[in-house]
This record gives C-alpha cells, structure tokens and sequence, in this order.
C-alpha cells in the first residue's frame, strides 16, 4: 500500500527546502500561456511581482517548457497509486505541494484552457484516485487564484471548471480570479487598466495569507 501523502509529509518537503528563518507565503505561477509576451503572462507576472515585493516567495512555472504525456485514460493508477508515465508532471507536484498559494493563469482556447494545460488537469488524475479510491493523498489546504484573458467575449466559466477540478485535487480553494476579455482588440490604454486591477489584487492574495494544516 502506498503511504499516505499528507500535510506532515509536506512538511518534511518544505523543511528539507528551506532555508534557516526563511517562513515567508510561498506562491506558485503557473502560466499555460504561448510565449513570455502574451498577455495572460505579463498579468500573471505583475501579480507575482507585486506579491513578492511585500509578502512572499515566488516559484513560476511555464506549462510550454514541461515534458507532458497524455493521459491514456487506462486508470491503472487507479489501483496501483502509480503513474505509468515518468516526465514533469512530478516538478509540477512538488511545487505545488511546497506552496501555500498557487496562481494559474490561461488563454482562452475554444471556450476552455489551451490544450497542454488541460493535458495537465487530466494527468492529474494520479492524485484524484489516490485521494478518493485509495485514500493516500491528503495535501494541507491552499489558496488559489485564476487569470484569464480571451480574444473577444466568451463565458470564462468553462476554463474556470477546468481549473477548479485541478485544484480541488490538491485541495486549493479558488479565492480570486481575473478575467479581461477582447484582448484582441483592446487597446494600450486598457491594458495599463487590467495591469493596475491585477497589481490590486495581489495585495487582496496576501490578506488571504498562507494556511494552517490539517493533517
Ligand atoms: C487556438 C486559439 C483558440 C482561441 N479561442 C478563442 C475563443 O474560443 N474565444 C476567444 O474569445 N478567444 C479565443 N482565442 C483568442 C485568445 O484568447 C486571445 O488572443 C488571447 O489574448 C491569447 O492570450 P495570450 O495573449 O495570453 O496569448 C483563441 C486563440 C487561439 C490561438
């Protein structure tokens, strides 16, 4: 039987990675956007920027750089608490586990996450059978919070299902989320409006502040 992940364990992890005084809010950026320039990123980025200047640490991770196999849908790790597949989806485990919140921001894709984000969502899977079919999975509970931009104006709500399923995985509650439609068409000015909201509500993220475990 596989031991139980719970938030001791995480404890022990977090231990073993921080440094001596070191007990600042961790925040984990998870950007599933096409390149560095676009514009989900660069909100994603301000929020982080802006929270690490008064509260925390900052870990980003960008969904285009990971090495991700599709779920083959198979569900062995249904009965063995084990993926077949060995690639980053475990460098995205360990930082999600080491964080007290996580801030996912995506593109808006025919109405949901773009593809190689959702290829994430499903692999996780893994930690939905452990923590509901075998019972080995108990991660602390985290805060979480949603940025979304989309070319004209669709109904956010299906990307926002995806990304509440992922993080109810991990046990982290959406606290926050910002959506700013018609990015193809708006201009500068507009922008510098969303980037001052979003600076905004980074300080909103460290009111909510980091979690008390319970394991
Ligand atoms: C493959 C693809 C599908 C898209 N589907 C939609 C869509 O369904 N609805 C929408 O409003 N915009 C859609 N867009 C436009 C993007 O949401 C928009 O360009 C957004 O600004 C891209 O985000 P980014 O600037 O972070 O890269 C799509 C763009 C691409 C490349």
């Amino acid at each position: 039987m596989a031991k139980k992940l719970c938030s001791e364990d995480e404890n022990v992890l977090r231990k073993k990675t921080q440094k001596k005084g070191e007990e600042k809010i961790k925040i984990l950026g998870i950007s599933a956007a096409a390149t560095p320039k676009s514009r989900s990123e660069l909100l994603l980025n301000l929020l982080l920027d802006e929270f690490s200047k008064s509260s925390g640490d900052v870990k980003k991770i960008f969904i285009r750089d990971l090495e991700i196999s599709f779920c083959d849908g198979l569900r062995g790790c249904e009965k063995t608490g084990k993926c077949k597949f060995s690639d980053d989806m475990r460098v995205l485990e360990k930082a999600i586990l080491l964080s007290d919140i996580v801030a996912v921001s995506a593109p808006i894709y025919f109405t949901s996450v773009p593809a190689k984000l959702k290829a994430v969502v499903d692999r996780c899977q893994l930690y939905w059978a452990r923590k509901n079919i075998l019972g080995t999975f108990s991660p602390s509970p985290k805060k979480g919070f949603f940025i979304s931009v989309a070319g004209r104006n669709p109904d956010f709500s299906h990307a926002e299902a995806v990304i509440k399923a992922f993080f109810s995985v991990f046990n982290i509650k959406l606290v926050g989320r910002f959506y700013l439609p018609n990015t193809d068409k708006i201009r500068n000015e507009q922008f510098a409006k969303a980037r001052e909201d979003v600076k905004k509500l980074s300080h909103q993220l460290g009111e909510e502040g980091a979690n008390e475990s319970n394991c």
